[in-house]
């Protein structure tokens, strides 16, 4: 059975697995701007999103449908040059005061330094399951494709014991992402701050595909098959995992003891 720990890496496995989605989609129809008063936009007829920070705000956008298990991929594009003090988060979240998140942000680094991917999840309001990792290329340089993989394998067991089709109404997720400065603590934690002069910095999207369940407050719809509903890692998943984990991990939870002295948290004995 999977613990959480294994959710977690497997979301990773599948996060950094660049996985290729030959679609086309329109942001227009999945995503509302929500913040950033015009420094947000979706551009060539809805096949182009872009985040933009300046010194007085930062911006951001949220899917239109919320979401019950799925596999959700994007292609993004990372702010280039020197992104001190930048994040540009991608997460999934629910509502609530215990709510549910996948956390994904991406911590800008002055040019030619690498980025950090800083991952967290939150079950029912409780987080402090941060590990980060170093790129093994560069998220700048070109679209990459990051996909969440949800399915039930993986979020119910980390809700203990909430199984099979008795699903809380507040699993539903969202899709959330947003460019904003955090010069305080994001590189070389706060060290390093935003150097203003290079503002407008820009992240982009494109290429979304969510293969998920659509959920409304009447009914909950497919889309295409769920070749993801019960999709673990194969070995090449599992050896690439491993590869990341020795060679580009630089913080994982599960093996800070000097943080947990009364024992590691449950989900870290994995098995
Ligand atoms: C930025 O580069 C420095 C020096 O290589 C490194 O220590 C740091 O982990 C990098 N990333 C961030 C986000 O601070």
């Amino acid at each position: 059975m999977a613990s959480l720990h294994s959710t977690i890496t497997m979301l990773y496995a599948l996060l950094l697995a660049s996985s290729i989605a030959a679609y086309a989609g329109n942001l227009y129809q999945d995503f509302d701007i929500t913040w950033g008063d015009g420094r947000a936009k979706i551009l060539n007829n809805g096949e182009l999103l872009t985040l933009s920070l300046d010194k007085a705000s930062g911006s951001g956008f949220q899917s239109k449908n919320e979401y019950l298990f799925g596999k959700i991929d994007m292609q993004l594009k990372l702010v280039p040059g020197n992104s001190a003090g930048t994040v540009t988060a991608y997460y999934l979240s629910s509502k609530g005061s215990n709510w549910d998140e996948i956390d994904f942000e991406f911590l800008g680094n002055v040019s030619g330094e690498p980025y950090i991917l800083h991952t967290n999840v939150f079950s029912q309001g409780k987080g402090n399951r941060e590990q980060q990792f170093y790129l093994w290329f560069d998220p700048t340089a070109d679209f990459h494709t990051y996909s969440i993989l949800w399915n039930p394998q993986r979020i119910i067991i980390q809700e203990h014991g909430i199984k099979g089709s008795c699903i809380p109404k507040e699993s539903t997720m969202r899709i959330y992402s947003s460019l904003w400065d955090a010069d305080d603590w994001a590189t070389r934690g706060g060290l390093v701050k935003t150097d203003w002069t290079q503002a407008p910095f820009t992240a982009s999207y494109r290429n979304f595909y969510a293969n998920a369940c659509v959920h409304s407050s009447s009914s909950s719809s497919c889309t295409s098959s769920n070749a993801w509903f019960s999709q673990q890692l194969d070995s090449t998943s599992q050896e690439r995992l491993s590869w990341v984990q020795k060679n580009y991990m630089i913080y994982n939870y599960c093996t800070d003891t000097k943080r947990f002295p009364q024992g590691l948290p449950p989900e870290c004995q994995a098995s």
